[in-house]
């Protein structure tokens, strides 16, 4: 079976000349958390703007659930639940009732009310004024709108943006608990430490170019350590391992190897002591992610 149900084809948008989203190829599958990282500016909102059919490609397509959004625009979007900007609220309406006049606008059966409200741990709060309520709260309430049509695909823009610490937490184990209901998420981040602990998939988006996708495993693979070794003589060194055909680079005063394994690193201790060499540092080192990322865009970002 098939169960790619978003797929864009070099997906493009410009405004004038400026290229925001350049030939991007996303595909989230069924069930997946997908996580999709850039700093500010990369195009995420522009292309889940795409997505939702707010504005329309300049080039390229998008298939959702099997069909060309274009063509089956009504029918794709009736099963998308979507939190783009921040939702706006009547303040002097409870939570419950705000929620109450999009279930009557779109025609969902009155007990889908309070599925909603348990799922985004509102309903003790439910018959509170929503002007009263924090901005985590009125978060939590959005996404029990865009949870109320029971939609196969959740689109989430930034929804943890200027929440804090606690209610990005509240709003993260929430996400992690949807697919349970055999739902899948797409869920946009500047932050990688928010992906990074609920995304099963990783897409990053920089300057409108996605320069990674793949599973957060697979990311986290890249973290590979490396072996910080501190000797008596740099260049010395160097050249008595590259005899030895083993590589080495030399930075920040210390030498580097791709090699961990313990046996590795005390043959390179023997050899280099049997040479004449002091050896006062042995080293793992882990790249972290943070380290990855800038590899990866070769900028600073505002991760
Ligand atoms: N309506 C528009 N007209 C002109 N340029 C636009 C428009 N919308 C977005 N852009 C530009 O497209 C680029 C991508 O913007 P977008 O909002 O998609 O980024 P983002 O990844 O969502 O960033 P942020 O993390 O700040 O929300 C930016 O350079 C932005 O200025
Ligand atoms: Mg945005």
């Amino acid at each position: 079976m098939n169960d790619q149900i978003v797929v864009t084809n070099n997906l493009t948008k410009k405004f004038k000349k400026n290229i925001s989203v350049d030939k991007l190829n996303m595909c989230i599958k069924r069930g997946q958390i997908y996580g999709f990282l850039g700093p500010n500016g990369a195009g995420k909102t522009t292309t889940i703007r795409m997505l939702l059919g707010l504005i329309q490609p300049s080039q390229g397509s998008i298939e959702i659930f099997h069909q060309n959004l274009n063509k089956k625009r009504i029918s794709i979007l009736q099963r998308i639940g979507s939190l783009v900007e921040s939702p706006t609220y009547y303040g002097n309406l409870t939570g419950r009732e705000n929620l109450e006049a999009v279930r009557r606008l779109r025609g969902i059966p009155e007990k889908r009310m309070d599925e909603v409200l348990e799922i985004v741990r509102l309903t003790k709060v439910a018959n509170r004024l929503t002007r009263e309520y924090s901005l985590g709260m009125k978060q939590r309430l959005g996404i029990a709108s865009a949870l109320l049509s029971e939609p196969d695909l959740l689109i989430l823009d930034e929804p943890t943006n200027g929440l804090d610490p606690s209610g990005i937490q509240e709003i993260r184990e929430l996400i992690k608990q949807l697919p349970e209901s055999g739902m899948s998420v797409l869920v946009s981040s500047h932050l990688l430490s928010e992906i990074d602990q609920m995304a099963t998939e990783v897409g990053i988006i920089n300057g409108g170019k996605m320069i990674f996708q793949d599973s957060i495993e697979q990311l986290r693979q890249k973290r590979k350590s490396l072996l910080k070794v501190g000797v008596s003589d740099g260049s010395a060194s160097h050249s008595i391992l590259k005899r030895q055909g083993i590589q080495s680079q030399w930075q920040d005063d210390y030498l580097w190897l791709k090699e961990t394994k313990p046996e590795f690193v005390s043959e390179i201790n023997a050899l280099l002591v049997r040479s004449g060499i002091s050896v006062y540092r042995l080293e793992e080192v882990t790249k972290s992610l943070e380290d990855i990322f800038l590899e990866l865009t070769g900028t600073e970002g505002s991760l």
